[in-house]
């Protein structure tokens, strides 16, 4: 079973990073911007970006696609967002601007990817660099205020860094969770 994981966020907030370390188990603070989808998009195609886990009794390979922040008012073309099973967001806690883009963010998703049911689609939220808890700037409680307000139920919220590897695996897996369980 293959399942499409686009992952959304500001430029720095460490999508790549994230899926590096849930991918390859390897982190690297040498900052290379993602730049655009067409090579990714070869990337995710080559294997580099997918990863199988095994929800329950059912195997799952998660193709992940991941994009450059910084483009964000640049179109990728439906394309990319297209048959998304689930979409994470990332912000960075020590980057308020990147958490209050979660909701430009979220919107986008919607509206260029047009789920079926917008009310229910899985969205799964990622606070990174927890690593750098002492330079935090947003607080988890107004997050997951956030999070309650966007969602008509659960919006799955973890603090993760991809740095530590701390909760990377679990919100990944979540993710997993949620798209399969949308059938
Ligand atoms: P774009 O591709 O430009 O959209 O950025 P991105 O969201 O993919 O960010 P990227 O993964 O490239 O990470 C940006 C910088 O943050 C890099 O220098 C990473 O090493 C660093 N970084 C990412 N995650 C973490 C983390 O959990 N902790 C710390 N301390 N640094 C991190
Ligand atoms: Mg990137």
């Amino acid at each position: 079973m293959l399942l499409k994981v686009v992952i959304l966020g500001d430029s720095g907030v460490g999508k790549t990073a994230l899926l590096n370390q849930f991918v390859n188990n390897r982190f690297s603070t040498s900052y290379k911007a993602t730049i655009g989808a067409d090579f990714l998009t070869k990337e995710a195609f080559c294997g580099a970006n997918a990863r199988s886990v095994a929800i329950d009794e059912t195997l799952v390979t998660l193709q992940i696609w991941d994009t450059a922040g910084q483009e964000r008012f640049q179109s990728l073309g439906v394309g990319f967002y297209r048959g998304a099973d689930v979409c994470i967001l990332v912000y960075d806690i020590t980057q308020p601007k990147s958490f209050e883009n979660l909701d430009t963010w979220r919107i986008e998703f919607l509206t260029q990817a047009s789920p079926s049911d917008t009310q229910n689609f899985p969205f799964v939220v990622i606070a990174n660099k927890l690593d750098r808890e002492n330079d935090r700037r947003v607080a988890t409680q107004r997050a997951q205020t956030w999070c309650a307000k966007n969602s008509t139920s659960i919006l799955p919220f973890f603090e993760t860094s991809a740095k530590a590897a701390t909760e990377v695996e679990a919100a990944f897996r979540k993710a997993a969770q949620l798209a399969l369980s949308q059938g």
